[in-house]
C-alpha cells in the first residue's frame, strides 16, 4: 500500500528518495513520485504511473538534485492510478505526500471550490495541499498553518509535507497511519516503514496519533494536537539490512516458504524448555495474566484471520475457554458483548492494518481483561498500542503473500493455546511440546513434496475455479489455501468445510474442477472420504492430501498424496505447506507476479 519517504540532509537526498521508494516496493503500489526543494527554493515535482525504476529514470534525465524532499509509492483508492492522481499533490508552495483517507476531503473540496481553488487530481489528498495554502493566505507562523490544516482533517493520514517558504524542514504529521522519523548523521528521514530506514539508520522516533512534527537535517522537533512541544526519546530497531533480500530465491514467496522450517526451530529454541514453555513468552507477566482468562476474541484479516480460526479450534479443544476469532472490519463497526475475564487478541503479521488497528483501539475501550497482539514487527502501531505482545521473529515478510508469517502465528497460538490448557489438563504441555519440537524433521519431509506440487500445478493452470476441502482444524487451512491460490495465481478458489459440500459448492463440481481434500489421520477421515466420494460421483478431480495409511484406489480422477505421519495438534501447519507450493507453482505456470500479485498490497493500511 501507500508508502511514504522523505530526507532532509547536508548532501543531496535524491538517491536516498528512490532507494528509500524501491524499499517500500513490496507493499504494493502503481505509481510512484517524489518531491525536491531545488537549490533557488522551489518545489520541483516528479511523478510517475507504475514502477519506482520508472521514477528513477525520469529524475536522472531532469538531472534533480536537493538537500530536503518526501517521495511516495500510491496505491489506488480513490481516483484511478494515473499521473494526475499520484502524490506528492502541489498547491501554493506546499507539496504533499500522504498515506491514509481523508474522510471529509469532499467537504473541504466544496468549501475550497468556492473560495477559487481548482483541483487538479481526482484524490482525497491533494485537498491537504489546498488547506494549508488557504491557511498560509491566513496566518504567517508555520505552526498556526499546520495546526489549522491539521484540526479541518477528518480521517487516517500520515504525512510529509515540504514548503518552498521553510525549504529545509519536512513537516510531518500522524493519525491512524504509521510515521516514523529515522535519525541519521547530518541527516534526519522519514518513512512510513521501518524496512525503508534501516539501511540509513536504526535509531528511530515514531510518531504517535494526534502529533505532528518538524524536521531538518539536525532537528527534530514534535508537538501534539495544541501546539505543545512533546518529547520522546529514539527506539533503536533490531532489525538488519540483510534480511531483505532474495538469498538466491527466484522470489520472496519461495524464500519465504523455505524458511519456515528454521523459523519455526528457532521458535523451539527459545521459547520452550525439556517438555514446558519457558515462562512468560506473552510478556512480562503474562503466565499470571493467562491464568485467569476464561473468553478469547481473536481479530484479525486476511492470512491473519485465517491463523486465528485455527487457534479457536485448538482453543476450545485444550481447554475450557470459550473463543471467537473475528475479520476486524467487521468487529470494529458491530456492537460487542465482551463476558469478564477475556482476553483480546489482534493477530496481525505487519501490525499496521488499518482494521486491525481500529479493532484494538476499540477493545481498549471496552472491558477486555488484557490485550495482546501477535505481530512481526516490533516496531509496529498494534504492538506498541497493546498490553502484552508475542514477536514472531520470522523476519520481514515481504511477499504479499502471507507464508512464513502464517506458520509463525501458528506456532504462537499452538503456544497460547498450550498456556491456557495448563487449568484444565496439566498432562497436555509436554504432549504438544514433543510435537512442535518434531516438526523440522516433519517439514523437511513435507519440503520433499516439491517435486510432486510442480506437477499437480500444471494440472490447475488451466483450470477457472478450485475447490478446497477441510474439517476441523484443517478447514481454516482450507480457506488460507484457497485464499493463496487466489491472490498469486488469479484462479477463483474456494475453501470449504468439507461438510458443506452438499450446502451448495456440489453445484459446481464437474469433470473440470480440481477438489482438493485436506485429510490429516484424525477422527474426521471417514466424515471428509465420504464427501470426496461425492466429488467423484460428478467427475470431478480429487486430490487428498493424508498421512493416513489407506488403500484407496488410485485411479485418473483421484490423486492420492502421502503426507508425513504428524501429531494432531501439529497438522495444520504441516498440510498448509504443499498449498502453499502448490500455488507457488501454479502462478509461476501462469507468469503472474508472483510477489506482488495484481490490485493487492502488503500491508492495508486504509479500512
Ligand atoms: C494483506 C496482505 C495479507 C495479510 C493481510 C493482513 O491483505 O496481503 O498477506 O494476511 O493483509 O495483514 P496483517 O499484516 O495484519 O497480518
Amino acid at each position: 500500500m501507500c508508502g511514504i519517504f522523505g530526507a532532509a540532509s547536508s548532501s543531496h537526498v535524491h538517491k536516498d528518495l528512490i532507494e528509500g521508494l524501491s524499499k517500500l516496493e513490496y507493499r504494493g503500489y502503481d505509481s510512484a513520485g517524489l518531491t525536491l526543494i531545488s537549490k533557488s527554493n522551489k518545489i520541483k515535482r516528479l511523478r510517475c504511473t507504475g514502477k519506482v525504476v520508472a521514477l528513477k529514470k525520469l529524475l536522472a534525465t531532469n538531472n534533480l538534485m536537493g538537500n530536503c524532499g518526501i517521495a511516495h509509492t500510491r496505491w489506488a483508492t480513490h481516483g484511478v492510478p494515473n499521473l494526475k492522481n499520484s502524490h506528492p499533490h502541489n498547491y501554493g508552495g506546499f507539496s504533499i505526500v500522504h498515506n491514509g483517507i481523508i474522510e471529509n476531503f469532499e467537504e473541504i473540496k466544496t468549501f475550497l471550490s468556492k473560495k477559487s481553488h481548482k483541483f487538479s487530481s481526482d484524490t482525497d489528498s491533494e485537498v491537504i495541499a489546498h488547506l494549508l495554502e488557504y491557511f498560509s493566505k491566513k496566518h504567517s507562523k508555520l505552526s498556526d498553518i499546520l495546526l489549522n490544516t491539521f484540526k479541518k482533517l477528518k480521517g487516517s493520514f500520515a504525512l510529509g509535507i515540504v514548503y518552498e517558504k521553510d525549504p529545509d524542514k519536512i513537516i510531518v504529521a500522524s493519525n491512524g497511519s504509521p510515521l516514523l522519523i529515522g535519525m541519521g548523521k547530518n541527516a534526519n528521514y522519514i518513512s512510513s516503514d521501518i524496512n525503508a530506514l534501516i539501511s540509513k539508520t536504526k535509531k528511530y522516533i515514531s510518531l504517535d496519533d494526534n502529533e505532528f512534527g518538524i524536521i531538518t537535517k539536525d532537528k527534530i522537533e514534535l508537538f501534539n494536537v495544541k501546539g505543545k512541544r512533546i518529547k520522546r526519546s529514539a527506539s533503536v530497531t533490531k532489525q538488519n539490512t540483510n534480511a531483505i533480500s532474495k538469498n538466491g530465491y527466484k522470489h520472496f514467496m519461495q524464500k519465504e516458504i523455505f524458511e519456515q522450517k528454521d523459523i519455526i526451530t528457532r521458535v523451539i529454541k527459545d521459547k520452550l524448555g525439556t517438555s514446558k514453555i519457558l515462562p512468560n513468552i506473552f510478556g512480562p507477566k503474562s503466565d499470571s495474566m493467562l491464568k485467569s482468562i476464561k473468553h478469547v476474541h481473536f481479530v484479525a484479516c486476511g492470512t491473519s484471520y485465517n491463523a486465528s480460526l485455527v487457534a479457536k479450534y485448538w482453543i476450545e479443544e485444550v481447554s475450557d475457554i470459550m473463543c471467537t476469532a473475528e475479520i476486524a472490519s467487521e468487529y470494529r463497526y458491530r456492537t460487542i458483548n465482551v463476558p469478564k475475564d477475556t482476553l483480546f487478541v489482534a493477530i496481525s503479521q505487519s501490525g499496521e492494518t488499518a482494521d486491525t488497528i481500529y479493532s484494538l483501539k476499540k477493545a481498549k475501550q471496552s472491558k477486555y481483561r488484557s490485550i495482546l497482539s501477535i505481530c512481526n514487527v516490533a516496531e509496529s502501531t498494534i504492538t506498541r498500542l497493546s498490553d502484552y505482545s508475542y514477536l514472531m521473529q520470522a523476519g520481514p515478510e515481504v511477499s504479499v503473500a502471507s507464508t512464513k508469517a502464517f506458520t509463525s502465528q501458528l506456532i504462537a497460538l499452538l503456544l497460547l493455546a498450550t498456556t491456557l490448557s495448563r487449568a484444565s489438563d496439566s498432562k497436555l504441555e509436554s504432549k504438544i511440546i514433543n510435537q512442535i519440537k518434531s516438526l523440522p524433521r516433519i517439514l523437511s519431509k513435507t519440503f520433499e513434496l516439491e517435486k510432486k506440487m510442480q506437477l499437480i500445478a500444471k494440472q490447475f493452470k488451466n483450470k477457472n475455479h478450485t475447490l478446497f476441502l477441510g474439517r476441523g482444524a484443517s478447514y481454516p487451512i482450507a480457506l488460507e489455501a484457497a485464499l493463496k491460490l487466489k491472490e498469486i495465481s488469479y484462479i477463483h478458489a474456494e475453501g470449504y468445510a468439507a461438510g458443506e459440500l452438499k450446502h451448495g459448492p456440489l453445484a459446481l463440481v464437474d469433470k473440470n474442477m480440481p477438489v482438493v481434500g485436506l485429510m490429516p489421520d484424525n477422527n474426521l477421515v471417514t466424515q471428509v472420504l465420504s464427501n470426496l466420494a461425492e466429488v467423484k460421483a460428478r467427475q470431478g478431480l480429487v486430490y487428498i492430501f493424508t498421512n493416513k495409511k489407506m488403500k484407496l484406489k488410485k485411479n485418473d480422477k483421484t490423486n492420492i498424496i502421502s503426507m508425513p505421519a504428524c501429531g494432531h495438534y501439529i497438522a495444520p501447519l504441516v498440510y498448509v505447506i504443499p498449498m502453499q507450493l502448490l500455488s507457488y507453482y501454479v502462478a509461476i505456470n501462469k507468469k503472474t507476479n508472483i510477489d506482488q500479485p495484481r490490485n493487492l498490497a502488503k500491508s492495508v493500511t486504509v479500512e
